[in-house]
């Protein structure tokens, strides 16, 4: 059993303990290590000036390994375990700008220079996937998603994209090379074949490497939060809503990292980040990863879970209407065994899910819908990139056949209208006995009573609603 966390940053070796694990990184990075180039402004994930790479080895779902962009201040220094971490602080090589500092300097794309190794970082981020690519440049679009992450609040963004196309990636050298050995990877891969348990007066942390440990541990300490990015956990812990004091990681369970496909049927693991989930799912559900285009940031897409978004039961979560109108399945493993819970069951009550204490979630399951489906998400929210939905709304219909004149089954579900993410089933019925789109928007608007709220007032949500539905008809063709 280990009792020290074990990562490199820099291309230095650290092993930390309770006091340094329980910091966030952010925080560790300026007031442990000095290394004071990081910053921290927002201290919730939303406007990137923390922004560090991280390249994490045991991911298994995406098609190169590299650094990656992630938010500092709302990750646990626990969290890196096996993970390798560059700051901007070491980008400079024998006292020479990297590429992308450069580049910035030249276009001005900096004023007051609080976002700025934000905006370094991230920028560095979308290098390395260009030098792994083989790639030799960076178009406007690429740059702009790059930093969708990203606020600055007075160089204004043209001259930084205007930097991020301007880079010459043939002079770049590769993070990658520079701070990512073999060495480094055979010592992250040992690390991770021994659980960790970190204990102090007010910091505790078990990363089990089975299951059957964290059921165990969860049943002696009743207390005990399960962690999985922490990109909900940490914000709510930096606002001082929530202590994370007593945590379980399942970080070490190789299995939770599995992204399959058996025959019609997706599984994912608990481990399993939105960039992976979207890598995986744009040949197979295209509709699905361009959903997830605007979902958070590059930054917390690379380190935030999808099982993390189903069990934090936010009503206005991006991915339970999606998973709800596909007849998702819960995978979940407790005292009791193993079982299954049809999504459509799981949301009870304002986050509140359907798991018993000791329960761990393990997998989402859902089958690929048949060629004689349409499936269409949407999300509306007063931002495009980096914002939390007003609504969103996934359906998904399978025809008869290709005339699209019969419904052979419908499954409508809706965020941000209600105390959970809901399926309207009135409309569902509706639907499947009436070809008629104005008796099926009536219904609709008499299954929900959605709050007015900052994001919101009711009467919007209730246009938005009626607005999606006949959108999807409009864009699928179909009943008229
Ligand atoms: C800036 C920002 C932007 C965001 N944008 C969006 C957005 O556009 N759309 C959206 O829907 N969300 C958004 N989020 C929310 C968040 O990123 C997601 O909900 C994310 O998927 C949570 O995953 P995580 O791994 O970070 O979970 P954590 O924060 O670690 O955990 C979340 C919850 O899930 C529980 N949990 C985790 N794993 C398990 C398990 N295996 N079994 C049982 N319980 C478990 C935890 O105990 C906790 O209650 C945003 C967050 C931030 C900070
Ligand atoms: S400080 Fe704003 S995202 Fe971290
Ligand atoms: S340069 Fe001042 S916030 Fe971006």
């Amino acid at each position: 059993m280990r009792n020290k966390i074990v990562f490199y940053l820099n291309g230095n070796r650290k092993e930390v303990g309770p006091r340094e694990a329980s910091m966030m990184l952010a925080e560790y990075l300026r007031y442990d290590q000095g290394l004071t180039g990081t910053k921290i402004v927002c201290a919730e994930g939303d406007c990137g000036a923390c922004s560090v790479l991280r390249l994490f080895p045991h991911l298994q779902g995406t098609d190169n390994q590299n650094y990656l962009p992630i938010n500092s201040c709302i990750t646990l220094v626990a969290q890196l375990d096996g993970s390798s971490i560059v700051t901007v602080d070491a980008l400079k090589k024998d006292n020479e700008l990297h590429e992308t500092q450069k580049a910035m300097v030249a276009c001005h794309g900096s004023q007051c220079g609080f976002c700025t190794p934000g905006f370094v970082m991230t920028i560095t981020g979308l290098v390395e996937e260009k030098l792994a690519k083989k790639e030799t440049s960076i178009d406007v679009q690429e740059a702009k998603n790059c930093m969708t992450g990203n606020l600055c609040r007075c160089t204004g963004y043209q001259p930084i994209v205007n930097a991020t196309i301007r880079i010459d990636l043939n002079k770049c050298h590769s993070i990658k090379e520079r701070f990512y050995s073999e060495k480094q990877e055979v010592d992250l891969t040992k690390v991770y074949s021994e659980s960790v348990l970190l204990e102090s007066d007010e910091f505790f942390y078990f990363a089990p490497k089975t299951m059957k440990e964290a059921l165990n541990y969860l049943k002696d300490y009743p207390d005990t939060k399960i962690i999985a990015s922490a990109t909900d956990l940490g914000v709510v812990h930096n606002k001082r809503k929530t202590q994370l004091a007593r945590l379980l990681s399942l970080h070490l369970i190789s299995d939770l990292y599995k992204v399959q496909l058996n025959g019609n049927e997706v599984k994912i693991g608990a481990r399993v980040t939105h960039t992976e989930f979207r890598h995986f799912m744009k040949d197979k559900l295209p509709e699905f990863a361009n959903y997830l285009d605007i979902f958070a940031s590059p930054q917390i897409k690379n380190i935030g879970t999808v099982i993390g978004n189903i069990a934090n039961a936010s009503p206005i979560g991006d991915t339970p209407p999606a998973f709800l109108a596909l007849n998702a399945t819960i995978c979940v493993t407790g005292p009791q065994g193993e079982r299954e819970i049809p999504i459509t069951k799981f949301f009870l009550a304002y986050r509140k899910i359907a798991l018993e204490h000791g329960d761990i979630i393990t997998a989402v399951k859902f089958n690929l819908p048949s060629k004689n489906s349409t499936v269409r998400f949407y999300k509306n929210s007063n931002r495009k990139d980096l914002d939390i939905s007003a609504v969103n709304f996934a359906i998904k219909v399978d025809w008869k056949d290709e005339s699209k004149k019969e419904i052979l089954d419908v499954a409508i579900a809706a965020g941000g209208i209600a105390a959970t993410p809901l399926r309207l089933t009135k409309t569902e019925t509706f639907l499947k006995q009436n070809f008629d789109i104005e008796g099926a928007v009536k219904e609709l608007h008499s299954e929900f009573n959605p709050l007015s709220d900052v994001r919101a007032s009711s009467a919007y949500r209730h246009v938005l609603m009626e607005n999606f539905l006949r959108r999807f008809f409009a864009e699928a063709g179909g009943i008229q």
